[in-house]
């Protein structure tokens, strides 16, 4: 397909022009709020419908899976009381945004560590994939308290705690082992990871699934982020050759 039918398709929403799984990077809350002298609590809770608005914008492209990293395992050393307020955010979203979600076909999964989580939003969480687990239509990942160094640890200690068991030989660990043991386990590799607010970096996101991501970067603030910002990535995303180390351009 050329890139100007794969647009087309994209632009018709009858697919993502190949695009399986979409991740995305929301940085910039905290600047959008100061450029508008408001704390940078506001600008979190506009990236709140910044999130909603790339929900419905996903569903409408046909893409698949959107993973969104909304709190990093970095994010703790934050003041107390912002990440007080972005813990607020995420019960609030679950509580206010769950039945439509369902309605609209939304498996909603979290990745992360959520041993250190307020029993009270692990119980939402748990509710949120329980409710939605049998919806096709688009798989919402939310990275929360998420780091990709610690989700590879803890993928480290489960092979290791089966290889103490017998469960595993030590030389039956490969790349599927690894990546079956980590909170992305089943779910397609990123085939675009997208940065929202001017930082070149990917911050300890999907390390190890994110190694033949095409990388988008937007000086757009999340809060300001739209369907017209994300059909402008994939749109980007179609004129990329993925290569995977070989020589010719994927021909598909
Ligand atoms: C992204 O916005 C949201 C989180 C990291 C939780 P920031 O809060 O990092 O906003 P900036 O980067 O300071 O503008
Ligand atoms: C990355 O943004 C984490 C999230 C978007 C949740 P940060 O604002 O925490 O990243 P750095 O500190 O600029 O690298
Ligand atoms: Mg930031």
């Amino acid at each position: 397909m050329t890139s100007h039918a794969s647009h087309q398709q994209a632009a018709k929403g009858s697919d993502a022009g190949g695009l399986r799984h979409v991740a995305i990077i929301m940085d910039g809350n905290g600047r959008w709020a100061e450029r508008r002298g408001l704390p940078r609590s506001m600008g979190h809770r506009a990236g709140v419908e910044a999130v909603r608005r790339t929900v419905t914008a996903a569903l409408d492209a046909g893409v698949a899976n959107l993973t969104l990293f909304s709190f990093s395992s970095e994010n703790w050393s934050r003041p107390p009381a912002e990440v007080e307020f972005l813990f607020g955010l995420l019960r609030m979203f679950i509580r206010r945004d769950l039945a439509r979600l369902h309605r609209d076909g939304v498996q909603v999964m979290v990745i992360g560590n959520r041993n250190d989580l307020p029993p009270d939003i692990a119980g939402l969480i748990r509710e949120a994939e329980a409710l939605t687990a049998d919806n096709r239509r688009l798989r919402l990942l939310v990275a929360f308290n998420y780091g990709a160094r610690d989700e590879i640890v803890r993928a480290a200690r489960r092979l290791a705690d089966k290889a103490r068991r017998g469960a595993i030989e030590p030389e039956a660990i490969d790349e599927t082992a690894i990546s079956s043991a980590l909170d992305t386990a089943a779910i397609p590799d990123p085939d675009m990871i997208i940065r929202t607010g001017g930082e070149f970096r990917l911050s300890n996101f999907l390390l190890w699934q994110a190694a033949y991501a095409e990388l988008v970067f937007t000086p757009v603030f999340w809060p300001d982020f739209d369907a017209a910002h994300l059909n402008a990535a994939i749109e980007e995303f179609g004129t990329r050759a993925r290569r995977y180390g070989r020589v010719a351009p994927n021909p598909a």
